[in-house]
Formats: structure tokens, sequence, C-alpha cells
């Protein structure tokens, strides 16, 4: 037995592991203890857009570390957090940013910040979200998040959170109240719901119906921002700007990062004490998370994820022709979720002895996150894996 496999019993078991202990990563690939190479098409669940090893992390992280400096407070001014939220800003709708540590956080701050801005009313606080939504594991992100299984144990929630079904108008318009309702949060694409691309006229319809009862509409783009769909945020393809955005997993590069971006609405309400975090936008995180975005922000980049993007489409057609218990592929840019007639986990576990690592979403989706990077002869390695393993 070697150290690592002596140690795993000290974490608690939440998570079900994979057997390999990874040492380290290069490019696409992930390697375990024993220099067996699999090839990654979870990227930490779409937290490494560049892959491994990528130079221009490493530099970063140089950079971060040669000022002797990781952490100060958020009472003092650095300049990595205050540079990175001006590029936030500039390369999207918003006016401010928020800093903080995780996705969770981050949805929990865009409730707050919404019942702040949209609710002087003590009744006006209700938050809406969606069926096959997923925002997190804290109180309020998990009270919004249509999983009964995650929800249920740990009962009572968040109060004055709902969720209703997108495609029912009578439904979201019962629910969406001028009275009652600070904000709608919405996963342009949900991720952990099986991958379901929401149809832009549904996010339209949620805008207008927001307007109108002045609530504010949040996008959770945790999982599929950040050039994952092939533009830089994915409210672009939407034809729809919410008030707020959630970032977090790839934002910080492999750090522990997360952001809200908000409109001058909403930044206008919050005020001074309002709201906090230790850690949220340090300058160590904040050089990393910049450099990255740099990368990510170049519109040659994000052509290159749409166009393998659509040839992942492509390909995935083909394996749906050819393999007859695959009943669905969904996605958009370098986010897919494949749709089998059976449980995906035996599939899963085959990928994983054909090293080739893939997830679920669901237990019926197996979902493709590879880093941003990846090639397309990386992307036709794993995928004919794939097939093999179907
Ligand atoms: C869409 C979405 N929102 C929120 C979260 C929660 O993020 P975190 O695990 O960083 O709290 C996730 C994580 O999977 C997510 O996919």
């Amino acid at each position: 037995m070697t150290v690592m496999s002596q140690s795993a019993d000290a974490l608690l078991p939440v998570y079900r592991r994979a057997g390999a202990c990874f040492t380290h990563g290069d490019g696409c690939e992930l390697i375990a203890e024993d220099g067996t190479r699999y090839l990654d098409f979870v990227a930490g669940i779409a937290v490494n857009p560049l892959g491994y090893n990528h130079p221009v992390l490493r530099d970063a992280i140089a950079r971060a570390v040669e000022t002797g400096v990781l952490h100060t407070s958020n009472f003092y001014r650095t300049a990595p957090g205050e540079e990175f939220a001006a590029a936030l800003v500039d390369h999207s709708f918003a006016s401010h940013v928020f800093f903080c540590n995780s996705g969770a956080e981050a949805n929990e701050g865009a409730f707050k910040f919404a019942r702040r801005a949209m609710g002087p009313r003590p009744d006006k606080r209700d938050i809406v979200a969606l069926s096959g939504s997923f925002h997190g594991r804290t109180f309020a992100a998990l009270a919004a998040t249509d999983r009964p299984q995650y929800r249920e144990p740990f009962a009572p929630l968040v109060p004055g959170i709902t969720i209703v079904n997108p495609f029912d108008d009578v439904a979201l318009e019962r629910a969406i109240t001028a009275l009652r309702t600070a904000a709608v949060i919405v996963e342009p694409v949900q991720g952990e719901g099986g991958v379901n691309v929401l149809p832009p006229a549904v996010l339209q319809d949620l805008r207008e119906l927001c307007n109108e009862a002045e609530a504010a509409l949040i996008f959770d783009e945790i999982q599929c921002g950040l050039g994952r769909t092939g533009t830089l945020f994915a409210y672009e393809q939407t034809g729809v700007v919410p008030d707020m955005v959630t970032l977090a997993k790839s934002l910080g590069a492999g750090l522990p990062m997360g952001a809200i971006l908000m409109n001058e609405r909403v930044a206008g309400a919050v005020r001074a004490g309002d709201h906090g975090t230790t850690f949220g936008g340090g300058p160590f995180v904040a050089t990393v998370a910049h450099a990255q975005f740099q990368v990510l922000a170049d519109p040659v980049f994000l052509a290159g994820v749409r166009q393998r993007g659509e040839w992942t489409a492509a390909r995935l057609g083909e394996l749906k022709a050819r393999r007859a218990q695959v009943t669905a592929v969904r996605g958009l840019g370098l986010m897919w979720g494949i749709e089998l007639a059976e449980p995906v986990q035996p599939v899963i576990e085959r990928a994983f002895e054909h090293r080739l690592l893939v997830i679920a979403a669901g237990p019926n989706v197996i979902r493709l996150l590879p880093p941003l990077v990846i090639s397309e002869s990386e992307l036709e390695h794993g995928l004919s894996i794939l097939e093999q393993c179907l």
C-alpha cells in the first residue's frame, strides 16, 4: 500500500471516489501515482479550461508568489483584485463585481443583493428557481436546487424560495409577482440537472416577467460561463441581459474563487457592511484568475471553442445514430450531455478502465466537460473510447 492509499480513510466519504490517485497533470491528461495517463473530459467539473500545467498559469503563479503577499484583508487595497474586477466589467454587462470563494457562496450573495436592491419592502423577498436546477449545497442555494435527495435530509431550508417549471407559463406568472418576488435564478445551460440548454425564448420570457415584477434576473453561469459554451458568457447567446451573473468553478483556474457580476441598479443599493468574505479576490488568486481570463476572453480562443463544439455536436450525432441506447445528445460549445436509456454509472466505470474520465449529470446522462484547450484529435480519441464503452 502506498502512503496515499493508507491516508484515504481520514477524508469524510461524501464522494464516491474513483480508484486512481492523481499526482500530476499535463495538457488534457491527469497522471496517476503509477504513471498511468487518463484523458480528462471532466476538467475538475468544468474548472480547468486550460488543462494542466499551462504556461500562462505557471507564470502567473510564479509572479503572485514573487510578491510575498498571498492575502491581506478586504479592508486594504490590492491591485490584482481591482484589475481583475475591471476586466470582468469591461467584458460584460456589469458595473461592479463582488469576489468570493465558491459557487454556492456567489449564489447566496446574489440572493442577498437581490433582496437589498429589489425588496426594500419586507414582503418582497421571494426567490424563484427552476425545475432541474442546481445552485449549490449551502442552505439558500440548496433551497433553490431541484434535487430532493440533496434537500430532504437537511430541511428546513431557507424559506421564501420556490422551484417552478420554466415551461409552465401559468405557474411562472403565478410565482413571479411584483408584490413578493425579489429574484429569479436560472442556469442558461443546466449542468448537474442533465445538461439542459434552456431555449432563449424561455429566458426572454423570464426577463419580461422580471421586468414587470421589478425582480432581479440572476444567471448562474458557474458551470456554463467563461467560454464553456463558446462565448465568454452564456447570456451572450440568449438575447437576454441579466441583472446579475454568478461565476465560480473555472474562474480561479483551479484556485477557489467565485464572483457576482451586477448592474448599476443592484450595485447602487448595496451599502458598506452589507456583505463580506475574508478571502474573496485576494491578490494571489486574483493574479492567477486574471491571467487565465485574458486567455479565455480572446475572441480567437472563443472561436476555437465554438468550432470544436460544432465538431463535437456532429460527432455525437453520429454516435447517437450508431448506438441504440443513446436517447439524446445535447449541449453547447464544449459542454455536452449524452442521455442513455439505462444508468450511466457502469459506462463511466468502463471508460475509467479505458483511461477516459467522464462524469454523470443525473442517473442517465453522461456529461462531457473537457478542458477548453482540447484538440480535435483528443476529442476524437476520447469519443471513440466512449463509443466502445457503450
Ligand atoms: C450551476 C452551478 N451553480 C452552483 C454550483 C455550486 O458551486 P460550488 O460547488 O463551488 O459551491 C455548481 C457546482 O456544481 C453549479 O454547477
